[in-house]
């Protein structure tokens, strides 16, 4: 089953605010300002904007790698702002996955190396880590390609390495930032072709940031956003 994810008046303010007490001194970027939406179990919403509009912080926020500066974000009914560390940890390494536009593969690593990984740190067998990983690759359409290192593998194959070292630790939340953002629009269309097949069966809830407007159609929601806000 997939998250169900709110943001209530979520702000972030980057820089500015920190000591002095000038309050005339330059006020920091307001990259967020006041974002309210709510994430169905399972729905595949798509972020659309321009570059700069405030994506890839709504998606920090989500998955907990950055905190809301005004506002919260319930996942499952929790607060992310209620998490101890060792929690937010979790939540980063099971709940929420994220997928990037640069693949954020390790380049020492061969595709099974690097699907394994995030099986390892969450304490599993290396043995049963390998095994997963093989049969994720397999899911998407790598089979044969498990010893290939990154610089081996085109940017499609790269991107699908990466989904499925996403889906390892069996997340409830994928994030999506420009997931095509680096691809040919046939590879980009097969890309999220394979994302939402493997979502749906596995009923993921899915937020994908892009500034494609044929990108987000493949979304089954298309929220907008301009300057930090979500338009109506
Ligand atoms: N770490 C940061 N420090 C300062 N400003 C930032 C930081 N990250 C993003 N910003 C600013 O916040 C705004 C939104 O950025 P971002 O969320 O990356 O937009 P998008 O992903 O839609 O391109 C931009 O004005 C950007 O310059
Ligand atoms: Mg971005």
């Amino acid at each position: 089953m997939g998250a169900r994810v709110t943001a209530d008046s979520v702000s972030k303010s980057y820089g500015g605010g920190g000591g002095g007490g000038d309050e005339s001194r330059a006020a920091g970027v307001d990259a967020l300002a006041g974002i309210s939406l709510t994430l169905e179990p399972g729905s595949f919403t798509a972020l659309l904007g321009p570059s700069g509009c405030g994506k890839s912080t709504l998606l920090n926020l989500l998955g907990a790698l950055d905190r809301p500066t005004g506002g919260r974000i319930l996942v499952d009914g929790r607060d992310l702002a209620t998490l101890g560390e060792d929690e937010r940890d979790a939540y980063r390494r099971k709940t929420a996955a994220t997928i990037f536009q640069f693949f954020n593969l390790l380049p020492t690593m061969n595709a099974l190396e690097n699907v394994a990984l995030p099986l390892l740190l969450d304490g599993a067998a290396p043995a049963e880590a390998d095994a997963r990983a093989a049969s994720l690759l397999a899911e998407v359409g790598l089979h044969g390609k498990e010893r290939a290192y990154p610089y081996e593998l085109s940017g499609g194959q790269m991107q699908r390495v990466a989904v499925a070292r996403a889906l390892a630790n069996r997340p409830t939340l994928l994030l999506a930032d420009e997931p095509t953002g680096n691809l040919d629009s046939k590879t980009g269309t097969q890309v999220l072709d394979l994302v939402s097949g493997l979502v749906q069966e596995r009923g993921i809830t899915v937020v994908m940031a892009t500034h494609s407007v044929e990108a987000s159609a493949r979304a089954s929601r298309v929220v907008r956003l301009l300057d930090g806000q979500l338009l109506p």
